[in-house]
């Protein structure tokens, strides 16, 4: 089938994506997005997290059709041109990066807190990741890059209200 859609802010036409692949599929495969990452395929880890419409999604859940028409942001679109979005810099600042295969999801889940809660609690953070699985570290320089996220993203809003 046909599939059209927003990707990123660029409209997006694929052709040959089968009725039954999912969202993560058609990304990885279709449309040369390898950013979100397929570690389970079944709703588990999180590591394949995108915003469909704004809303946090597994996209290994949705199925490809179901993003027809519809607005898809991935890792690889949370960034400016040319430079890091404050979460993926907070990642590497802390040192939250390992193998990096959780990374990904684990980035567009922390920017969706943020973008919803620009303060969240210790618990409001540690219950927003619930759904994103790390193999490797622990998750306690997850938590300082979510930390370090919010700290800087707030003092960043200051900046902007003061300027204005
Ligand atoms: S690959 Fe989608 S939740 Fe694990
Ligand atoms: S850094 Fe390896 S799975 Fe998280």
């Amino acid at each position: 089938m046909r599939l059209s859609l927003t990707v990123n802010g660029e409209r997006r036409e694929v052709d040959g994506v089968w009725e039954g692949e999912s969202l993560l599929t058609a990304l990885r495969e279709h449309l040369d997005l390898p950013g979100s990452k397929n570690a389970c395929e079944q709703g588990e880890c999180g590591s394949c997290s995108v915003y469909l419409d704004g809303e946090l999604v597994c996209a290994c859940l949705v199925l490809a059709g179901q993003a027809e028409g519809r607005e898809v942001i991935t890792v690889e679109g949370l960034a400016g041109e040319g430079e890091l979005h404050e979460v993926q810099r907070a990642f590497v600042e802390t040192g939250a990066v390992q193998c990096g295969f959780c990374t990904p999801g684990l980035v567009v889940a922390t920017a969706a807190l943020l973008r919803d809660n620009p303060a969240p609690s210790e618990d409001e953070m540690r219950e927003a990741l619930a759904g994103n699985l790390c193999r490797c570290t622990g998750y306690e320089k997850i938590l300082d890059a979510v930390r370090l996220a919010a700290e800087n993203t707030s003092a960043q809003s200051t900046a902007e209200r003061a300027a204005s």
